[in-house]
C-alpha cells in the first residue's frame, strides 16, 4: 500500500466508464422505445415523439437498473402499463417485457460488435491495483459480468456489485447509493475514504447521497454541467486528464468531505 495515498478504495461504474458499452445500451433502448411508441401511435392514436439521447436517455434511463429505466421513461411520457415479471417474454407489453426486449437487442449488438474499453481507465485500474487500492465495480447492468469477461477485466476487481447481485441482495439501484456503499462494506472501507467514478446523472446522484470522499464525473456526452449540478465534485471528459494516481490523490484531498 502506498502510504501517501489518502483514499483506500475506488468504485467504478462500468458502462461509459470502463467499457464503451454505454452507447450500445443507448442504441438498444432507442430501437426498442421507438418501435413501442410507433405501435402506440397506431393502436392508440398517440402522436409519435421519438426517444432522444439528450432528452430521454440521459435523464431517465442512463445508469438505472433495467426495469427502473423503462418505468422512468414511460412515466415521463404519461404512459402507464403493468410492471409484469422479470420472466416475461420480450413480446409482453409490460415494463419487464419491454426491458427484456431491449436486452435482446443489446445482446445482439454485443455479439456482433464485441466490447471496447477506455484505455485511460484500464491504465488507471492497473496503477491503482499496483498501489494496493481496493477496486470495485458498481454497475446497474445484469450484463456486467459477461461484458467484463470479454475484455479480461473481471479479476482485477476486489468486489463486483452489479444488476444480478443487486437483485439477489434486494439493493436499491442508482440514484440510491446502495451498490456503491455495498462495495465499500465488502472492503471494510469508510465511504469518506472511497472514490466513486461515474458517467451518468443517476450515478453522480448516488455518489453524492452516499457522501463518498470524491465523486468524479466523466462527461462522455458533453454533459459536464448536468453532472456537476447533480452531485459530481469534479468532472473530466476522460480519465487521461487527471494525471494518474497522483492526480487522483490531489483531487481527493481537494474535495474530501
Ligand atoms: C447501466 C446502463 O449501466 O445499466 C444503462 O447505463 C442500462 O443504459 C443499465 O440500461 C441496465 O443494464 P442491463 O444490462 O441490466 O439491461
Ligand atoms: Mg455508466
Amino acid at each position: 500500500m502506498n502510504t501517501s495515498l489518502k483514499f483506500k478504495a475506488v468504485v467504478f461504474d462500468m458502462d461509459g466508464v470502463i467499457t464503451k458499452t454505454a452507447l450500445t445500451h443507448a442504441a438498444a433502448w432507442k430501437k426498442m422505445f421507438d418501435e413501442y411508441l410507433l405501435k402506440r401511435e397506431k393502436e392508440h392514436g398517440e402522436p409519435f415523439v421519438e426517444f432522444t439521447h439528450a432528452g430521454d436517455y440521459l435523464p431517465y434511463v442512463d445508469g438505472k437498473p433495467r426495469y427502473k429505466g423503462v418505468q422512468s421513461f414511460l412515466e415521463s411520457r404519461g404512459i402507464i402499463i403493468p410492471f409484469g415479471d422479470p420472466a416475461d417474454d420480450p413480446g409482453t407489453e409490460t415494463i419487464c417485457g419491454l426491458g427484456n426486449r431491449k436486452n435482446f437487442a443489446f445482446n445482439e449488438v454485443l455479439e456482433k460488435e464485441g466490447v471496447e474499453v477506455y484505455p485511460s481507465t484500464v491504465a488507471l485500474l492497473h496503477e491503482l491495483k499496483a498501489a494496493g487500492i481496493k477496486l470495485g465495480v458498481a454497475s446497474s447492468s445484469k450484463n456486467c459480468k459477461p461484458v467484463l469477461e470479454r475484455v479480461d477485466l473481471l479479476d482485477i476487481f476486489d468486489a463486483r456489485v452489479d444488476g444480478v447481485v443487486s437483485a439477489e441482495l434486494g439493493l436499491h439501484g442508482k440514484p440510491e447509493p446502495d451498490i456503491f456503499t455495498t462495495a465499500c462494506d465488502i472492503f471494510g472501507v469508510k465511504y469518506a475514504e472511497a472514490i466513486v467514478v461515474e458517467d451518468a446523472v443517476s450515478g453522480v446522484q448516488a455518489g453524492k447521497k452516499g457522501k463518498f470522499g470524491l465523486t468524479l464525473g466523466i462527461a462522455r456526452e458533453n454533459n459536464r454541467n448536468e453532472l456537476l449540478e447533480n452531485g459530481a465534485d469534479f468532472v473530466v471528459e476522460d480519465l487521461e486528464e487527471i494525471g494518474g494516481i497522483a492526480g487522483l490523490n490531489e483531487l481527493f484531498l481537494k474535495f474530501k468531505k
